[in-house]
């Protein structure tokens, strides 16, 4: 391996970063992709407005329409960069038994060669002509005994500046730091190095991706991608990937859950932490606008995609949310669905693949009924409803996204920003199935519920590269985010209840539920969004042993007459219609957990098998 070179980068590392471990670091990183020039990001409002006046003059962003969208940003990505990329995303364990099957492997040492230590490693030189970023986090409150910190080293200004909203970032972060604190190193290019007097383009990025971390190290390498989750490596590598495996080493759990306070007309508080897959409902469910005939009801958002899990003091589950902000899917929100997500969106946002009006405002597909009469695309094109017709062209990218800070959100958790978290008294777990699974069910056991979430299919979304629309297995909604073998973390959860059950503490309801089946008309039944909240008061009725409901194969559901229908007309025929278990359809479910379990067997609890011979002794009764 060679030596860095340090000639020629200049550090510039402020007098407050008093890290060596971390300077040395930096500077390595500075040698070994030849960044021209190293900045260190403050976290501050003139930094974020300088960045973004920066990005403008690059033509990355254009500026909206401050009368319209004041201090918001449109970015058109490459239209070859618009999502995660599960197939480019590597668990570098030690050993391929630790990341397991569900995860894409090679050995560290061989990707480490690739990446930073081959004489052609993707790394060196990567960062020619442009400027490497140093971005300071926080994931959870700054100091929480919860929170992690992590160093993002960027060449994007787009993402220093996302991060800016998605995390708490900042010189702040040093003070916490101090001398020699922990942190996750985030290693992220586009992988798009300039030559001398090249022109840049407005979303640099390479055909080439790799999304690697080492769970044992802790480290994170993000090659060639500026899209989401790619490249913002506080969200799902760090919070996800990482944090998962340092959650079972610990003792707690992240998960990709919202987490939403919902406080009833006599004024108790419960605290729910859902998981659905990426682009089935977190962000919409953890701002839900209860129907007016849920009078005194009040929903407020903690989280909208990711959970960190800890007991406390209590014995309890309290959880965090490790992010400052969302990052949330465009289409489909409008003022019937999320009101509160568009009151969020009045200003200081950036966008990223909307529709831009003439107007210089935004659109994407749902936001309103009648489209504009033009628009240009998120390809930068002409776009009217007569070429869309033609064409089928989407004016927005069905995963083009907002970014906003938490506290833009009118219904934002008083107490969002508690170090110690909340105690959870509801799991959710929910996926999109157009047939098969109920509206909801409850888990008769802890170790139902775990079978619940660890058998969950969901048809796959724009939100991952890749086909859409085909089930698959995605337990705990967590399959491309898993940082360790599925099978342990199945056992952890498992282990996770008995811990409670031996402290004598209650353990959360658990609960399934599916939005998404679909009538013979092709359209969903479920009305959905704030409708949702009729699920949502079942579910805190059943934690107070108020509500009734029916049990059947796969856990308890409630009866047409257990839900409150006032204000919505929604039949007995339609009810029975996204509740009804079909025995052929759960003999092919079963089938279906059944591959997974072969796929995972060196590694699954017995206890799920046992609980699904239970299930089919039932199917066959
Ligand atoms: P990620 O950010 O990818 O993790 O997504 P998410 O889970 O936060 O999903 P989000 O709330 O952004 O919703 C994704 C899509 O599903 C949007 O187009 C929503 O309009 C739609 N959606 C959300 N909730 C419901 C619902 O209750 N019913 C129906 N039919 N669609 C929904
Ligand atoms: C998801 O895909 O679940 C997201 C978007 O929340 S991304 O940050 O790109 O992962
Ligand atoms: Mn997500």
């Amino acid at each position: 391996m060679n030596s860095p070179r340090l000639e020629g980068v200049r550090l510039n590392a402020p007098a407050y970063v008093k890290h060596q471990r971390l300077l040395d670091w930096v500077a390595r990183m500075a040698a070994l992709t030849q960044a021209q020039d190293v900045y260190w990001c403050d976290g501050s409002q003139g930094e974020y407005d300088r960045l973004c006046q920066q990005l403008v003059e690059a033509g990355t962003f254009k500026r909206l329409n401050p009368a319209l969208r004041p201090n918001s940003y449109l970015a058109l990505s490459d239209p070859s960069d618009v999502a995660r990329v599960e197939d480019r995303t590597f668990i570098c364990s030690a050993r391929k038994d630790d990341a397991g099957p569900t995860n894409n492997w090679v050995d560290p040492k061989e990707m480490r060669a690739l990446l930073e230590t081959g004489d052609n490693a993707l790394f060196r030189g990567c960062m020619r002509g442009r400027t490497m970023y140093v971005v300071p986090f926080s994931m959870g409150p700054l100091g929480s005994h919860i929170s992690h910190i992590g160093v993002e080293l960027t060449d994007s200004a787009y993402v220093a500046v996302s991060m800016r909203i998605m995390t708490r970032m900042g010189r702040q972060v040093f003070e916490v730091l101090g001398a020699d604190g922990d942190f996750v190193p985030c290693m992220h290019t586009v992988g798009a190095p300039l030559a001398a007097g090249q022109k840049d383009v407005a979303w640099p990025c390479n055909k080439t991706k790799y999304i690697v971390h080492y769970p044992e190290t802790r480290e994170i390498w993000s090659y060639g991608s500026g899209y989401g989750g790619n490249a913002l490596l506080g969200k799902k590598c760090f919070a996800l990937r990482i944090a998962s495996k340092m959650g079972h080493e610990q003792g707690w759990l992240a998960e990709h859950m919202l987490i939403l306070g919902v406080t009833s007309p006599a004024g108790k508080k419960y605290h729910v932490a859902a998981a659905f897959p990426s682009a089935c409902g977190k962000t919409n469910f953890s701002m839900l606008v209860p129907p007016k005939v849920f009078d005194g009801w009040k929903v407020t958002t903690i989280g909208d995609d990711i959970a960190w899990i800890k007991p406390g003091k209590d014995g309890r589950l309290h959880a965090i949310n490790p992010e400052s902000g969302y990052f949330g899917v465009a289409p489909g929100t409008n003022y019937k669905t999320n009101p509160n997500c568009m009151d969020s969106l009045k200003r200081d946002v950036i966008f990223t693949n909307v529709a831009l009006t003439d107007d210089g405002d935004v659109w994407w597909e749902g936001m309103t009924d009648e489209p504009p009469a033009h628009l240009i695309d998120w390809r930068g094109l002409d776009w009217t409803p007569a070429i869309a017709k033609e064409t089928g062209a989407k004016a927005a990218h069905p995963n083009s996204r907002f970014t906003i800070a938490a506290t833009n959100n009118p219904v934002l958790d008083p107490e969002w920003d508690s170090t110690t978290g909340y105690p959870i008294d509801a799991f959710v777990f929910g996926g999109r199935r157009s047939t098969t699974v109920p509206l909801v069910t409850e888990a008769r056991s802890w170790a139902e519920g775990v079978y619940m979430a660890a058998t969950m299919g969901s048809e796959t979304t724009a939100a991952a590269a890749g086909a859409q629309g085909v089930v698959r297995r995605d337990p705990f909604a967590m399959l491309p985010f898993m940082g360790y073998h599925m099978g342990d973390h199945f056992e952890h959860w498992l282990a996770m209840g008995a811990k409670l059950q031996a402290a004598g503490v209650p353990q959360p309801h658990i609960f399934c539920v599916n939005w998404f089946r679909k009538g013979a008309d092709g359209k969903f039944v479920w009305p959905g969004y704030g409708e949702n909240m009729r699920v949502l008061k079942w579910m805190l009725e059943r934690i107070e042993g108020r509500a009734s409901g029916v049990e059947h194969l796969f856990g308890i559901s409630p009866r047409y007459e257990d839900i409150t229908w006032d204000g919505l007309s929604f039949t007995r025929e339609q009810f029975h219609s996204v509740m009804s278990i079909e025995r052929a359809d759960w003999q092919l479910e079963l089938e279906l957990h059944g591959e997974l379990f072969d796929q995972l067997s060196a590694r699954l609890p017995q206890q799920l098998l046992s609980t699904k011979a239970q299930i089919e002794r039932k199917l066959a009764a």
